[in-house]
């Protein structure tokens, strides 16, 4: 119970990795807001019956009314917030394809959730976190930005914003107590996502684990970053992903 006592709020918590991310924060004692423009009840009960708190809030982290009610919600009914993952991406849905064929419309769609939504959902939840001295931000990036994978240009792209924002928000809330951190998955196999067998051979030959990266995976580092353990560590992307890109 590392996190007893904290609150979290998760984005994009209701599915896949975020809802794993939710369901471990919760088992480590914090009370955790699910926010995602998908409903997040199924996640709640399973945190409820595992006798953990959470609600489930409908949010578009691109929108800047819904990540203030967000905080002000998530303030109202647990009464502090000490933990926000920057979870929420359009990632699921891309089709991937050379940059040439985006259309801008796509561009800026995918670029107001996964990089304005972390912007907006730190910039609401920033005026508690300075009130209380302390926070944890933690942004999921991804090792595609490292790698520069190709075919989904507008996503990398977005994953390494994320790596800068990382860097100089850190700089900017360092006086208030407040650490800004971000983690860079590789290549993450759940049941949500159908992976063509070659991405998966291609990633197994270049890792230095020969497995299959899981959800389960990342929560460790997750749980590092959101306690006191990592209060000396800011504006850092920490790569996991099996040994693959050392950065
Ligand atoms: N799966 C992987 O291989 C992998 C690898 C590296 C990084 N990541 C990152 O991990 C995170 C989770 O990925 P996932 O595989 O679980 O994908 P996912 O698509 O299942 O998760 C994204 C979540 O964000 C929510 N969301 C989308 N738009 C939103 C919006 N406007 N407002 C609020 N919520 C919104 C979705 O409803 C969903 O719950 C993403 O940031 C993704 O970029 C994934």
């Amino acid at each position: 119970m590392r996190l007893e006592g904290r609150v979290a709020i998760v984005t994009g918590g209701s599915r896949n990795i975020g809802a794993v991310y939710s369901k471990r924060l919760a088992a480590e004692g914090a009370r955790v807001a699910i926010a995602d423009v998908l409903d997040g009840s199924e996640v709640v009960k399973e945190i409820e019956t595992a006798k953990g708190q959470a609600i489930a809030l409908k949010v578009d982290v691109s929108k800047e009314e819904d990540t203030i009610r967000m905080a002000e919600e998530t303030v109202k009914r647990f009464g502090r917030i000490d933990i926000l993952v920057n979870n929420a991406a359009i990632f699921l849905s891309i089709k991937r394809r050379p940059f040439y064929d985006l259309s801008a419309e796509e561009w800026d769609q995918l670029s107001s959730v996964n990089i304005k939504g972390p912007f907006l959902c730190a910039k609401s939840v920033f005026p508690q976190m300075k009130k209380q001295n302390s926070g944890k931000i933690i942004n999921i990036s991804s090792t595609t930005a490292l790698a520069g994978t190709p075919l989904f240009l507008h996503y990398v792209t977005s994953k390494a914003a994320l790596i800068g924002m990382t860097r100089a928000m850190a700089r900017e809330v360092g006086k208030f107590g407040i650490c800004v951190n971000a983690i860079a998955p590789g290549l993450v196999e759940h049941e949500g996502q159908t992976v063509p067998k070659e991405f998966t051979e291609f990633q197994l030959k270049a890792r230095s684990f020969k497995r299959l990266q899981t959800p389960d995976d990342l929560v460790g580092t997750l749980v590092y970053l959101s306690s006191s353990d990592s209060d000396f560590v800011t504006g850092q992307t920490l790569v996991v992903d099996g040994g693959s890109i050392f950065y």
